[in-house]
């Protein structure tokens, strides 16, 4: 494949607006999975994912497409060219927007999935600034259309205020129902950039994840910027300096399929003689052994929020607990993990997580994934304590802290977040609340709907020259010109002529800037009938006190209801 047919995109959103069920039925669409394969969400692998419902690990799925790109001639009997698409699934939650920022790395566009009745909400705002700053292309879709609730132009409205997007660049879908599916693929194809590597240069791969596989060994995920990569070549890591064959490579479709090739662009899989997943650093630059070249620019490190010791419950499996704790740091590279051991529950280790979430998950994983039975104590935050002799210690065990008065603590920090909430007005009350009990600070307080400073008039619609107060607008100075021009016209149009001649005038101020006449017309409705029979007469006159109820009279002026209604569609 050409970088020309390659598009690297990535799902993003909020948690359960729909990411993974998105992902199935594209993958269904492109025939890579059968449909009703009965396994639902098909890239939530991890049994804690499809426990809980939700995404922890970012998985990648190969996918083909026949488009035909930007309607591109095609003689007879020439197929449509296929497009190779690379998705890649992202966790919804805060807790690992880790691996969010790790796959954005091997994308150049993200499709923005929005919930048509939940509308944009905080995890939207973070992923959409992370694939913001990653500069991908965002395309925005607005999922679950199908629900009685949704109510995509409050949504489409969102997307323009909140991250200036283009509201018909939005795109609506219902991932259950399947309505709106089959734009999504010729919009990644159409509007994201194929990856931006080059082809001839040396080899330069970026190792996104890894995980230990009992029967091929360390299986590395790997986004090939540069240059090409083939089985049986040497290739080493700038991260370590060691050096490797390469035994299998191949895409994910979505099992791992070998190709023996990626080309410039691909993400795929390798499989070298990596024995533990402790060399396979995520973030690290593969490249081809003996060639040179400037290294990746790899992911920024994770930032561990909350602390938390895990013991063997069993003391006796210190040895089965630390083999089972290297194989998942490997695959979840943002938790750390350092030894210590402790009077009442012996050797274990101290681990920094992102999030409690993330280290509910981790001790979840721990079990199911490794059968590892452990003891974990109360979650704590880094601390800095200062002694009297001048040391500053930071503390992740409470342990650690010295009982002993004589070694007195001076002074002592927490660490804390300056964080924007955006929430709707009804709700700024109770997260006050939520936020002052966690001893938050208000610095400052905003709507995002602001007001600003605008050159506004007063337009009035004068009849026979008396202004009509309840047809007067405020509208910009810029669009009361054609404002005034449409509301005369329209106004001509739903009023009768009536017995004597009528000016309608738009004005700012004193100055008519629009103007018509409705000429004079005497109108009888008995005019047809003379001679007639009475019944006749009475009928037409009761139809037009009919009509005249639903007329306004305005000074002498006759309106139809219709008029106010047509009024309100000018703008
Ligand atoms: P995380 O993986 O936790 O981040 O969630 P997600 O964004 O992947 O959401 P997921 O695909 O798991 O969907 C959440 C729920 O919404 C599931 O119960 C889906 O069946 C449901 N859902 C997804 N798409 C639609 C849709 O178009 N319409 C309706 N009515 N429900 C949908």
């Amino acid at each position: 494949y050409p970088t020309e047919r390659i598009r690297n995109f990535s799902i993003i959103a909020h948690v359960d607006h729909g990411k993974s069920t998105l992902a199935d039925r594209l993958l269904e669409l492109t025939g890579t999975i059968k449909r009703g394969h009965g396994q639902p969400q098909y890239l939530d692998k991890l049994q804690v994912e499809r426990e809980r419902g939700i995404t922890v690990k970012a998985q990648t799925a190969t996918m083909f497409h026949k488009y035909n790109f930007h309607g591109t001639e095609i003689s007879e009997g020439q197929d449509q060219p296929s497009f190779l698409l690379n998705l890649i699934d992202t966790p919804g939650h805060v807790d690992f927007s880790y691996e969010v920022s790790r796959s954005l790395a091997a994308c150049q566009g993200a499709l923005l999935v929005v919930d048509a009745a939940q509308g944009v909400q905080a995890q939207t705002v973070a992923n959409f600034y992370l694939a913001f700053e990653s500069n991908l292309t965002i395309i925005p879709v607005i999922n679950k259309i199908d629900q009685p609730t949704a109510d995509p132009d409050r949504v489409k409205a969102q997307l323009k205020s909140m991250f200036d997007l283009d509201p018909s660049d939005a795109l609506l879908t219902s991932a259950k129902t399947g309505q709106g599916l089959e734009q999504v693929l010729p919009a990644v194809i159409e509007r994201i950039p194929p990856p931006p590597g080059k082809s001839g240069s040396p080899l330069r791969m970026l190792l996104l994840d890894s995980y230990y596989d009992e029967y091929k060994g360390v299986i590395c995920h790997v986004a090939v910027v540069d240059g090409m990569l083939h089985k049986g070549d040497k290739i080493s890591s700038v991260g370590t300096g060691q050096a490797y064959e390469v035994f299998d490579v191949g895409i994910m479709h979505p099992e791992l399929t070998p190709t023996g090739v990626l080309h410039t662009g691909q993400v795929g899989y390798v499989v070298s003689g990596m024995r533990s997943t402790k060399e396979a650093c995520i973030g690290d630059t593969l490249y081809h052994s003996r060639s040179v070249v400037e290294p990746l620019p790899g992911f920024k490190p994770a930032k561990h929020m909350v602390f938390s010791g895990v013991y063997p419950a069993d003391g006796s499996d210190f040895e089965a607990l630390n083999h089972a704790i290297e194989r998942l740091t490997c695959n979840d590279a943002s938790v750390s993990v350092t030894k210590e051991s402790s009077t009442a529950l012996g050797l274990g280790f101290r681990c920094g997580f992102l999030g409690l979430l993330h280290m509910d998950v981790f001790h979840q994983r721990l079990e199911q994934e490794y059968g590892a039975h452990v003891i974990s104590t109360v979650p704590t935050v880094p601390y800095i304590f200062e002694y009297s002799d001048g040391s500053k210690v930071q503390v992740q065990n409470p342990a650690a802290l010295p009982s002993n008065p004589k070694q007195r603590v001076t002074a002592c920090w927490e660490p804390t977040v300056t964080a924007t909430i955006i929430i709707p007005s009804e709700y700024v009350g109770p997260v006050i609340t939520l936020c002052s009990e966690r001893r938050g600070q208000q610095l400052e307080y905003s709507f995002v709907d602001r007001y600003q400073e605008s050159d506004l008039v007063k337009l009035d619609v004068l009849l026979n020259g008396q202004s009509v107060d309840a047809m007067a607008t405020i509208v910009h100075n810029l669009k009361a010109q054609r404002v005034g021009r449409e509301l005369v016209e329209k106004l001509k149009k739903f009023i009768d002529r009536q017995m004597f001649e009528i000016t309608i005038q738009a004005a700012i101020g004193s100055k008519v800037i629009a103007r018509e006449t409705i000429s004079a017309m005497r109108k009888n409705v008995l005019a047809k009938c003379y001679g007639g029979d009475v019944s006749r007469k009475r009928k037409l006159l009761e139809k037009q006190k009919e009509g005249k109820k639903r007329m306004k009279r305005i000074g002498s002026v006759d309106i139809p209801q219709e008029a106010f209604h047509e009024l309100l569609k000018v703008s």
